[in-house]
C-alpha cells in the first residue's frame, strides 16, 4: 500500500492543483480537439432533451403539479440558469476536462473534488440509466404497435407489480411481475461499444440524432399548437382548470406539488454541463464553452415550455402517468394522426439513444480525468491505441448503467440522479464565490452577472428542490456519500498523484496566472 507524506490528513484533504498544473494537463492529453461551437451546442442539447420531457413530464404532471407543472420547468429552469451561468465562469476560466470535478480540484481542494467525483457518477452515469429506462418504455410501447410484444416480465425492474391505467396487468389471470429490463440494459451495453470507437465518430452519429429528436418535438409543437388554438377557450375550461389543483399532501398538488414536480422534472435540464466536459476535446474553449452551455439551456426552455403546455391542454393531466406521455398526446390528435404517433415514438428512440450517449461520454471522461489524479485505479486512463479513447473505462461504465437500468425502478433513479445533481451544481455556484474571492485577477472569459448575488441565489435554490425529494431517497443518498467519503480515505487520498510529490498551489492567490488557455494550439 503506498505510504503517504507526513502532513495532516486536514491538510491533504483540502489539497489543491494549481491553475497551470491543469493547464498542463490540459496540454499533455492524449485526446483530440476536434469539437467546435455548434458542436459543443448540439452535445449539450443532445444531452437535455431525453427522458426528462419525453417520459418524466407525464408523471410529474400527473402525480405532483397538474397543469402546473408548466410552473415547474420556470421553477426548474432557473434553478439550471443560475447554476448554468456559474458553469459558464468555470469553464471559461478553467476549459478542462472532467468539468465540476476539477473545477472543485483546482478551488475547493482534493476532497471536494472527490465528493464531486461521486455526486457525478449520479448525475452522469445514473441519469443514463434513467433515460436508457425511458428508451425503453418507448421501444416496448412501440413494438407493441407493430403487433410484437416483448414478454412484459423483461420490461420493467426487478419486482415491481406491472400497471397499466391504474390497474395491474395480468396475464394468465395472473398479475405481472417484472424481473429485468431487458431493453434498458441492452442499450446501455451497445452504446458503450460505439463510444470505445472514439468520440468524433460519436459526434456526428449525436448531431445527426439531435436533429432528428428536436424535428420530432417542433413537429409536435406546431401541430399541437395548431390543434390547440382551434379550441383554445374550451381546453383551458376542461384541462387547465383549475390550473393549480387543490393541495393534497405529501407534494401532490397546490404549491409543494408544483415544487416537488419542479425536483422532477429538473432531470430534464440535466446534460447542458456536459459541455464542460468536453473542455480537452473543444477547439477553442475559451469562447465556446460558455456559448455551449447558456445556448443548449436556452434553445431547450423554450421547447420544454411549449411542450408541456400543449401536453396538459390537449389531455387530461390525470392521464400522462404513463411511460410513453408525449405519444399519447398525439393519439388524441385523433385516428388522423396515427402515423405521427409513430413517429414520435421513433424520434423518442433516437432521441433517447443520443443522450445516454453523451452522459456515458461525460461520465468515462470524469473517470478518466480522476485516474490521471491517482484517485481512480491507472486501468481507468488507459487509452486504447488505436482508437484514442479510454476503452476500458468506457466498458466499466457501460456494465455499470446497464445493470442500474436492469433492476431499477425509474422514479428511485431519477430521484437520486436529481439530488446529487442538485448538490453538485450547489457545489459549482459555491466554487465560483471561492475562486472570485481567492484569485479575483484571473482571466475569465465568461463572468456571472449580479455576483454574488446569483451564485448564493444558486446555492440556496439547489438545497431548497433537494428538500422536496422524498425522505427514502435522501436517506439512500446520505448512505450513498458516506460510502463515497469512506473510499476516499481507503483509497483516494493514499494514491492521489498530488499527494505524492506532484506540485500543488497552498498560496489562496491564483492571481498571477495569465496564459488564457484559449490561445493554445
Ligand atoms: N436532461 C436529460 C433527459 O431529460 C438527462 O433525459
Amino acid at each position: 500500500m503506498a505510504t503517504l507524506p507526513k502532513r495532516g490528513i486536514f491538510e491533504r484533504m483540502w489539497a489543491r492543483k494549481s491553475i497551470a498544473q491543469v493547464q498542463r494537463e490540459t496540454e499533455t492529453s492524449e485526446l483530440k480537439r476536434t469539437l467546435g461551437k455548434w458542436n459543443l451546442l448540439l452535445l449539450g442539447v443532445g444531452c437535455i432533451i431525453g427522458a426528462g420531457i419525453f417520459v418524466r413530464t407525464g408523471s410529474a404532471a400527473a402525480l405532483h403539479a397538474g397543469p402546473a407543472v408548466l410552473l415547474s420547468f420556470v421553477v426548474a429552469g432557473i434553478v439550471c440558469a443560475f447554476a448554468g451561468l456559474c458553469y459558464a465562469e468555470l469553464s471559461s476560466t478553467l476549459p478542462v476536462s472532467g468539468s465540476a470535478y476539477t473545477y472543485g480540484y483546482t478551488t475547493l481542494g482534493e476532497f471536494v473534488a472527490w465528493t464531486m467525483g461521486a455526486l457525478l457518477l449520479l448525475e452522469y452515469g445514473l441519469a443514463a440509466s434513467v433515460v436508457a429506462v425511458g428508451w425503453g418504455g418507448y421501444v416496448v410501447s412501440l413494438l407493441a404497435d407493430f403487433g410484437i410484444v416483448i414478454p412484459p416480465q423483461f420490461t420493467g425492474p426487478a419486482g415491481y407489480t406491472l400497471m397499466k391505467d391504474g390497474q395491474p396487468v395480468l396475464v394468465d389471470g395472473q398479475t405481472v411481475t417484472t424481473l429485468f429490463n431487458l431493453p434498458a440494459f441492452l442499450i446501455c451495453l451497445a452504446l458503450a461499444a460505439l463510444l470505445v470507437r472514439g468520440v468524433s465518430e460519436s459526434a456526428k452519429v449525436n448531431n445527426a440524432i439531435v436533429a432528428i429528436k428536436v424535428s420530432v418535438l417542433v413537429a409536435f409543437i406546431v401541430v399541437g399548437g395548431l390543434i390547440v388554438l382551434s379550441n383554445l377557450g374550451d381546453l383551458v375550461t376542461r384541462n387547465w382548470t383549475p390550473f393549480v389543483p387543490e393541495n393534497q399532501g405529501e407534494g401532490k398538488f397546490g404549491v409543494d406539488g408544483i415544487m416537488r414536480a419542479a425536483s422532477i422534472v429538473f432531470f430534464a435540464y440535466i446534460g447542458f454541463e456536459a459541455v464542460s466536459t468536453a473542455g480537452q476535446e473543444a477547439k477553442n474553449p475559451q469562447k465556446d464553452m460558455p456559448f455551449g452551455i447558456i445556448g443548449s439551456l436556452v434553445v431547450c426552455t423554450v421547447i420544454y415550455m411549449l411542450v408541456a403546455a400543449i401536453m396538459t391542454l390537449l389531455v387530461p393531466y390525470n392521464a400522462l402517468n404513463v411511460p410513453d406521455p408525449v405519444a399519447v398526446v398525439v393519439d388524441s390528435f385523433g385516428p388522423t394522426w396515427s402515423w405521427l404517433a409513430k413517429l414520435i415514438k421513433i424520434g423518442a428512440i433516437i432521441g433517447l439513444t443520443s443522450v445516454v450517449l453523451v452522459l456515458m461520454y461525460g461520465q468515462t471522461r470524469i473517470f478518466y480525468t480522476m485516474a490521471r489524479d491517482g484517485l481512480l485505479p491507472g486501468v481507468f486512463a488507459r487509452v486504447h491505441p488505436r482508437f484514442k479513447t479510454p476503452w476500458i473505462n468506457t466498458l466499466l461504465v457501460g456494465v455499470i448503467t446497464a445493470v442500474a437500468a436492469g433492476f431499477f425502478d425509474i422514479n428511485v433513479l431519477g430521484d437520486m440522479t436529481s439530488v446529487g445533481t442538485l448538490a453538485a451544481f450547489a457545489i459549482v455556484c459555491l466554487s465560483v464565490i471561492y475562486l472570485r474571492r481567492t484569485a479575483p485577477n484571473l482571466k475569465r472569459g465568461f463572468s456571472v452577472p449580479l455576483y454574488p448575488v446569483l451564485p448564493l441565489l444558486g446555492i440556496l435554490a439547489c438545497a431548497y428542490l433537494i428538500t422536496t425529494v422524498p425522505w427514502d431517497v435522501l436517506r439512500f443518498f446520505l448512505w450513498y456519500m458516506l460510502g463515497a467519503v469512506a473510499l476516499y480515505f481507503l483509497y483516494g487520498i493514499r494514491n492521489s498523484n498530488l499527494q505524492h510529490g506532484e506540485p500543488q498551489d497552498r498560496a489562496p492567490d491564483m492571481g498571477e496566472y495569465v496564459a488564457p488557455v484559449g490561445q493554445q494550439p
